[in-house]
């Protein structure tokens, strides 16, 4: 008998795992279909799709540890500790990376198993509709072994994206890397080229040059992390180039990009940087030039499922594609191409479909960037405010005014809050610092209730830590500081 569901999910990452799940607990019969992309060492379906299994997870695993050895090297003797022979051993690093990955990918099976939601491996492709119902085809990688046919009323595309790739780069994941081949280098390259000073540049650019490689990141904008405030770009390069030695180069023109012959360099990549030729020999290098979406082999085409002109599934402000009954969520979509906005949209969805009001605040959606000092913010950055012409307030305080960070002995970066001129609302948050990637989440949670920089200044924060410098920078949004 032909298998039918309230729900069916098409892909098994954050978008996807968690709308199956929370259809589930709403009481709808919920299934997901994941193809074998990410299939373990047995060849069975691994969930968690980019964000688990070569993404978010394994990078923050490896920034953690290289993170700890560079501690040990450079940090540790301001405390008086001091060893000799600093040992790094890549391959139990990358063990420890590969069972946290299993561990979490496991776990998404046992919570499908808890709630009762079917787990259908292998590639969901649009068949048509009928009475109301979505046909899906389930067939195997290669398009024919296990080929099923199951049907849903409501259908959620969640396929996520890939990695760009650029016209004549063939990526091998030996010398020439996407996210997935950087994750696992099985020694420390001892020179390494990025192109791209994005998220995956610098954070992948991070954990290899603290393990000890020479990192040269080349970026075709002349602007470096043009998204994020430009107080905090500033410091960031301040930091990433003159502390931490990454050699960042901005505006450059990436040419032929060549594998070199025995006794050669292994990859060469010719650029123009100003009207200059230059050439980079390194042992590997990293392709991070953003991600783009996919729908490969979904059928989009055969039921007229709407994709926009960057191929991204189109849908309105609660995630509605222009077929009746289907919705898409995550990197798929349009929008920030991060875990937990996917997460967030396939909650709302699910309660759309179950009656009830689902929502999201894109306006208040976090981002964070996991290198050392870390980055994050919430909201506008200064440069959107006087774009738009909007009367702001501003409050900055570093980290180098707050006890616990001295006592850390972490003290770069600083807070910056923007909030209304008139309404004193807050309106963005900007942080670069240690454990920014926590401290955001206040003003988050501020930004979602709508608070004012006064709210946060009368809010009684714990001494000694480093959430005390939020509390001073809303302080000093009315230019009343008390440690500063
Ligand atoms: P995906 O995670 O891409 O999952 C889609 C799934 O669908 C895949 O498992 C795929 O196999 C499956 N699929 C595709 N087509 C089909 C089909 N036809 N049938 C069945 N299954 C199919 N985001 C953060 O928020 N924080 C981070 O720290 C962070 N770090 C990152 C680090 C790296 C190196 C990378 C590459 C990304 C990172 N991201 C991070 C981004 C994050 O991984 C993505 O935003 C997130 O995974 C998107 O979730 P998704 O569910 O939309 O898609
Ligand atoms: P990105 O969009 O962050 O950065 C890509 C960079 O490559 C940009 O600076 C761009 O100008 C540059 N670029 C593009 N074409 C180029 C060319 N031909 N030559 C030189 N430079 C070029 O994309 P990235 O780093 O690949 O990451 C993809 C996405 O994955 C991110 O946008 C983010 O959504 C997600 N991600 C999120 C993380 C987090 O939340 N901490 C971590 C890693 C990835």
């Amino acid at each position: 008998m032909t298998k039918r569901f309230d729900v069916l999910v098409i892909g098994g990452g954050p978008g996807g795992y968690v709308a199956a799940i929370r259809a589930a607990q709403l009481g709808l019969s919920s299934a997901c279909v994941e193809s074998q992309a990410y299939a373990d060492a047995k060849g069975e379906v691994r969930l968690g799709g980019t964000c688990l299994n070569v993404g978010c997870i394994p990078s923050k695993a490896l920034l953690q540890s290289s993170e700890l050895y560079d501690q040990a090297n450079h940090s540790f003797v301001m405390h008086g500790i001091g060893f000799e022979n600093v040992r790094m051993d890549v391959a139990t690093m990358m063990r420890r990376k590969d069972n946290i990955v299993g561990q979490l990918t496991s776990g998404i099976r046992a919570l499908f198993k808890k709630n009762k939601v079917t787990l259908l491996p292998g590639r969901g492709k649009f068949q048509g509709r009928d009475n109301d119902l979505w046909q899906i085809e389930v067939a195997g990688k290669d398009g024919s072994t296990g080929r099923e046919v199951v049907e849903a009323r409501h259908v959620i595309v969640a396929t996520g994206s890939t990695a760009r790739q650029l016209p004549g780069i063939p990526v091998d994941n030996k010398l020439i890397c996407d996210n997935a081949g950087a994750l696992s280098f099985d020694a420390v390259p001892r020179r390494l080229g990025v192109i791209g000073a994005g998220v995956i540049g610098l954070e992948l650019g991070s954990v290899w040059k603290r393990l000890g490689a020479e990192v040269t990141i080349l970026e075709a904008l002349p602007d470096f992390l043009g998204a994020a405030d430009q107080a905090v770009a500033k410091e960031a390069w301040k930091v990433f180039t003159r502390k931490q030695g990454l050699d960042i180069k901005l505006g450059v023109n990436i040419g032929k990009v060549s594998l070199g012959r025995p006794g050669e360099a292994p990859v060469r990549i010719e650029y123009e940087s100003g009207d200059e030729a230059h050439t980079l020999e390194c042992d590997k290098l990293i392709v991070s030039v953003g991600r783009v979406p996919f729908t490969e082999g979904l059928g989009c085409a055969d039921v007229g499922l709407k994709l926009d002109e960057r191929g991204r599934i189109a849908v309105d402000g609660q995630c509605r594609t222009n077929l009746e009954n289907v919705w898409a969520v995550g990197d798929v979509v349009p929008g920030p191409m991060l875990a937990h906005k996917g997460m967030e949209e396939g909650i709302m969805v699910t309660e759309l479909i179950a009656g009830q009001a689902g929502h999201i605040d894109y306006n208040t959606i976090p981002w964070v960037m996991y290198t050392h000092p870390e980055i994050a913010w919430v909201g506008k950055t200064e440069q959107q405010l006087k774009s738009e012409g909007v009367d702001y307030r501003i409050g900055q305080i570093p980290f180098s005014a707050n006890g616990r960070a001295l006592g850390q002995g972490d003290t770069s970066g600083f807070v910056k809050m923007l909030a209304d001129a008139r309404t004193d609302r807050i309106l963005g948050v900007h942080i670069i610092g240690n454990n920014a990637s926590e401290l955001v989440a206040e003003a988050v949670m501020a930004m979602e209730f709508g608070a004012s920089s006064e709210d946060i200044a009368r809010i009684c924060h714990a001494h000694p830590t480093l959430s005390e410098t939020m509390h001073e920078t809303a302080l000093a949004v009315d230019k009343r500081p008390l440690h500063f």
